[in-house]
């Protein structure tokens, strides 16, 4: 799989994809990033990338013209074009599992008040956000999802169970019961004695009401 990453600041997505689990995709050769400044397909001097919004209001917009130089210059017919803004549609583990097999993402991040409009109607194929939140650019986010998308690829994962049994996947309504690791006591506080006893069947029944229980208490809308 290939991600670009298109933004005013590819240094903050550089960071956290170089390293751990991320880092070690890349060194294997399951993933391949490319990060990009916008500036760098922009034709003046100065090398702007926004401008003032048509019909007034605060902050700057994004030029159109960079973001259509750099998709035209990177997409193949393989490739998905994403937008990351908080006006996208909610990013979900499922959206991630959708993702993952998409050989080519191109990722564009938007900064100031927003992206010309153009570049959404004539090259983006989905609008993404992260939450409902305001960030001070997309480029946060765009890492959030290429860590999220990559490590559903097989083998980035030590432990392809690590992926499947863990909170959001499946059908997405349940988060994960407890984990616990020793020492069996800790500062009065005792691991729950099912886990120390070997039944798996008990084990298992254990975490699906701890599971049900957490849900209840953290995420009450996942049952709804
Ligand atoms: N840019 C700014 N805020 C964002 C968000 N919540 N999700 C995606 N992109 C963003």
């Amino acid at each position: 799989m290939k991600i670009d990453i298109i933004t005013i600041f590819p240094e903050i997505a550089e960071a956290p994809l170089r390293s751990s689990i991320m880092g070690r995709a890349v060194e294997s050769g399951v993933v391949e990033f490319g990060f990009h400044n916008l500036r760098d397909f922009t034709s003046d001097k100065h090398r702007q990338v926004d401008d003032i919004p048509y019909g007034g209001g605060p902050g700057m917009v994004m030029k159109p013209e960079p973001f259509f130089e750099a998709v035209e210059s990177l997409r193949t017919d393989e490739s998905k074009v994403l937008l990351m803004t908080p006006q996208g549609s909610p990013f979900v583990q499922a959206k991630a599992v959708e993702l993952a097999v998409v050989p080519h993402l191109i990722i564009l991040c938007g900064h100031y008040e927003g992206v010309d409009h153009r570049v959404v109607e004539a090259l983006v194929d989905e609008e993404i956000s992260i939450g409902d939140y305001v960030l001070t650019n997309g480029t946060l986010a765009a890492a959030v999802i290429a860590d999220a998308v990559v490590r559903l690829i097989p083998g980035v994962l030590g432990d392809e169970r690590s992926s499947e049994e863990e909170s959001f996947s499946g059908d997405g309504s349940r988060i994960e019961a407890p984990h616990y690791t020793r020492p069996a006591e800790f500062r009065g506080r005792e691991v729950p004695p099912v886990l120390l006893s070997g039944h798996h069947a008990e084990i298992e029944k254990w975490r699906l009401q701890m599971s049900e229980q957490r849900t209840k208490e953290n995420r009450p809308d996942l049952l709804d």
